[in-house]
């Protein structure tokens, strides 16, 4: 039994609430999900629509501003984004540093983190041109201290960012140019990758934008806040779980092997579970799943390789999932992140980036709510209470009287 006694004596009342699967953290007007419909708006607008018509850039204008810009307002965004991408040349060397064969997550998270050091003229949060550059420092450097980290595990050269080229062409171009061969953008590559950035730009309050809002609200700087999300971002329940879709199909291998795995899910001894689904919040179909399932299609049909074997297996994987009664009661269905990995696959990029081009794109969602918590009167520092289960007040004993 939990001893609340002193808890009770100090608050009056406390909620037992692990992991605040029903508790509303903030008021927030970003983002609006509905899990059991599985509906996904930013700023009301219908993440299919935005998906299909938007640019990332447009999008991040929404979600940090609240409105889709105009023309005009577009323009600048772009252009206040653009002079932004490259990195001071001493970042650079941080790099090197690094063994060569670090996760790139590893090298985002302390890149990021270190970026304070660099730009200490735009850390003061209660200073609002500030926070708006920091905001633009962020959105649009992710993708170059993302592309840097591939570069340097894979021992080739950086690639500096062509400000002419859109947000993930720029990003493909910085990911694959040498410098003998420009990468040749293909706009069927560059599109998927731009949806993918849209639908993964924001989703209320998950993991890793709470920790962002629970930094932030010690009044720690943007840079050392967002670096504090892609740390979350990183396991594998969350942002990794791309990665681990694809190590996971590639581990069944063939359909025949499918109810091998699906047993091992179910097994209530076993601690594994099929990546890619299921969902704390979407108690039905994903509506981001949806929309990688239809990018996926297009993508692999337009390049003709519609028969890619691990996306056979993918679609084999999710029918056994969907006719099983332990994952209907359960109410587990695809996840963002079962499709996304085959895209990203389909676009050339290493698994080992699968997350951090996912931190890329939540980069937008994170800024977005973390100036909304830091312009919001009611926010102070987050400070979850506990149910103490340890002894209360005991006797020192010394060291030569203990058994
Ligand atoms: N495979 C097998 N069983 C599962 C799975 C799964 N992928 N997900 C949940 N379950 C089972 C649990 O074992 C549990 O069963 P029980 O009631 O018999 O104990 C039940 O479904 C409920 O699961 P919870 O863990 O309570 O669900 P929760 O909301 O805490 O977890 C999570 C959600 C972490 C996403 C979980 O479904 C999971 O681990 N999925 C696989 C990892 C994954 O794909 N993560 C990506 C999430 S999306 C994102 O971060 C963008």
């Amino acid at each position: 039994a939990v001893d609340v006694r002193h808890l009770l004596a100090d608050t009056g009342l406390v909620a037992f609430d692990p992991s605040f699967g029903s508790t509303a953290s903030c008021r927030s007007s970003i983002t609006y999900i509905d899990g059991d419909a599985g509906v996904l708006l930013y700023r009301g607008y219908p993440i299919e629509a935005l998906a299909e018509r938007s640019t990332y850039l447009e999008v991040a204008y929404l979600l940090l501003f609240g409105e889709l810009p105009s023309a005009a307002q577009l323009r600048t965004f772009v252009h206040d984004i653009t002079y932004h991408t490259m990195v001071h040349e001493q970042i650079s060397r941080f790099y090197g540093a690094f063994p060569k064969d670090s996760h790139p997550m590893a090298v985002l998270l302390g890149v990021v983190g270190a970026l304070s050091a660099f730009y200490p003229d735009s850390t003061d949060v209660f200073d609002e041109d500030q926070r708006l550059i920091s905001v633009y420092r962020l959105l649009a450097k992710m993708p170059t201290i993302a592309a840097m980290a591939h570069k340097n595990s894979i021992g080739q050269p950086f690639v500096y960012p062509l400000n002419r080229l859109e947000y993930s062409e720029n990003f493909l171009h910085m990911m694959f140019s040498v410098p003998a061969e420009p990468y040749e953008m293909n706009p069927v590559f560059a599109k998927a990758l731009n949806a993918l950035l849209i639908i993964q730009a924001d989703h209320e309050q998950n993991a890793s934008t709470s920790t962002v809002r629970t930094v932030g609200s010690s009044r720690a700087n943007p840079f050392a806040c967002i670096a504090a999300g892609i740390a979350s971002l990183w396991g594998p329940l969350h942002g990794g779980a791309n990665e681990a879709v694809l190590t996971m199909l590639q581990e069944i291998g063939t359909r025949e092997r499918i109810p091998e795995f699906i047993a091992k899910a179910k097994d209530r001894n076993d601690p594994f579970r099929l990546m890619g689904f299921g969902h704390r919040v979407y108690r039905s179909y994903d509506p981001r799943a949806k929309v990688m399932q239809k990018i996926c299609d297009e993508l692999l049909s337009e390049l003709g390789d519609g028969d890619d074997p691990l996306l056979a297996l993918a679609r084999d994987l999710e029918k056994s999932v969907l006719a099983d009664d332990y994952f209907a009661e359960r109410k587990l269905y695809p996840n963002v992140d079962y499709y996304s990995g085959i895209v990203m696959r389909a676009l050339n990029i290493p698994t080992a980036m699968f997350t951090p081009i996912f931190a890329v794109a939540r980069t937008a969602g994170w800024l977005a709510q973390w100036t909304e918590m830091i312009q919001d009167p009611e926010q102070r520092i987050s400070r979850p209470r506990q149910l103490y289960t340890g002894p209360l007040r005991r006797d020192y004993v010394p060291l030569d009287q203990r058994p």
